[in-house]
């Protein structure tokens, strides 16, 4: 599939997944690549553990848009906090004096446990603000980890529940209009290939299109093993040199036995994915670099962009 048309088929791609496996560099791999096909876009971050701009060679960002440079280049990024969704949201309807004052005062808190699911909807109401004022031509949001995130898509109906006519109610059936349509708004759901987080992307990926009603995207499986070739210790020649001691010999013999076994095991892992959930997948490579950077997400975004072309039709 062309690269531009998969970019140009949602306005917002929400990045979601298990806790750790990757969502924010997925999330910055996206931007790039969109980014890459000319689109402009807004890199938006819900309160996450780390922060995707630095992926990108920029500082943290605050609640302001800002936009970013190098590798950055065409992607500005923001980063989403309920507190300052309702001071804005406070303002814009007449508060704005007060608004301050109640998000200091803890107001939210208050309102929050009257209202569950009411944070997640005031930050899902500011991205759909954003959406509808075309901030960009596209929005990627990194989204909560693990089950935060089914949390989090299910605020609007969970405060429909609570508040059946009024503002808040229309906040709620507006952000429930927004994820449920798939030209405005998709899933991307990010696992390693692993075991239990392959069993949890499969049970979150049914719930979200199921209970939730929002459609699915590819699905990225992060962190492959790069092939390397001549692994098989059936076949180790010994070398020529003498400086290659037995016990080196051995050693490198054990080391290549190990990956050949995990590279196993995540083949399998991917065979069971693609058997049990019928969405295409974007596969990632492991990078071998103690923090990503600009750099590496450049090269994710290589790969992400030739995964986009080798899928098929419309998907
Ligand atoms: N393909 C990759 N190759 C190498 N390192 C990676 C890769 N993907 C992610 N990482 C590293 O793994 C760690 C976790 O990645 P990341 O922060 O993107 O995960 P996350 O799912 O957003 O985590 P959290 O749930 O805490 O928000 C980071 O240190 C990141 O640099
Ligand atoms: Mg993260």
């Amino acid at each position: 599939m062309d690269p531009g048309s998969f970019f140009a088929s949602s306005r917002v791609l929400i990045v979601a997944g298990k806790g750790g496996v990757g969502k924010t560099a997925a999330a910055a791999t996206i931007a790039v690549a969109a980014a890459r096909t000319g689109r402009s876009v807004l890199l938006i971050e819900v309160s996450g553990r780390t922060s995707a701009a630095p992926m990108l060679g920029a500082e943290p960002q605050g609640y302001e848009q800002t936009d970013l440079v190098g590798t950055g280049a065409g992607i500005s990024c923001r980063s989403l906090t309920p507190d300052q969704a309702l001071v804005e949201w406070l303002s814009d309807h007449g508060f704005k004096r007060v608004a301050k004052r109640m998000a200091k005062s803890g107001v939210l808190e208050v309102v929050a446990t009257a209202t569950p699911g009411i944070k997640d909807l005031l930050v899902l109401g500011k991205i759909k603000q954003l959406e509808t004022a075309r901030a960009a031509d596209l929005i990627v949001v990194d989204a909560p980890a693990a089950g935060h995130a089914l949390g989090f898509l299910r605020s609007p109906a969970g405060v429909l529940d609570t508040a059946r006519t009024g503002t808040i109610h229309r906040q709620a059936v507006e952000a429930m209009a927004l994820l449920s349509d798939p030209e405005r708004c998709r899933v991307m759901l990010v696992s390693i290939p692993e075991e239990t987080p392959i069993n949890e992307l499969i049970e979150t990926s049914f719930a979200v299109e199921d209970e939730v009603g929002i459609s699915l995207g590819p699905v990225i499986v992060n962190a492959i093993l790069p092939e390397i070739d001549g692994l098989d210790p059936e076949k180790v020649r010994r070398p020529h040199s003498r400086s290659i001691t037995d016990s080196e010999v051995r050693d490198m013999c054990a080391a290549a036995a190990f990956r050949l076994e995990r590279s196993a095991l995540q083949k399998a892992q991917l065979l069971r994915l693609a058997a049990q959930l019928p969405l295409p997948q974007i596969r990632l490579p492991q990078l071998f670099v103690p923090h990503l950077g600009p750099d590496q997400i450049e090269q994710l975004a290589d790969s992400m962009l030739s995964g986009i072309e080798s899928l098929e039709g419309d998907s």
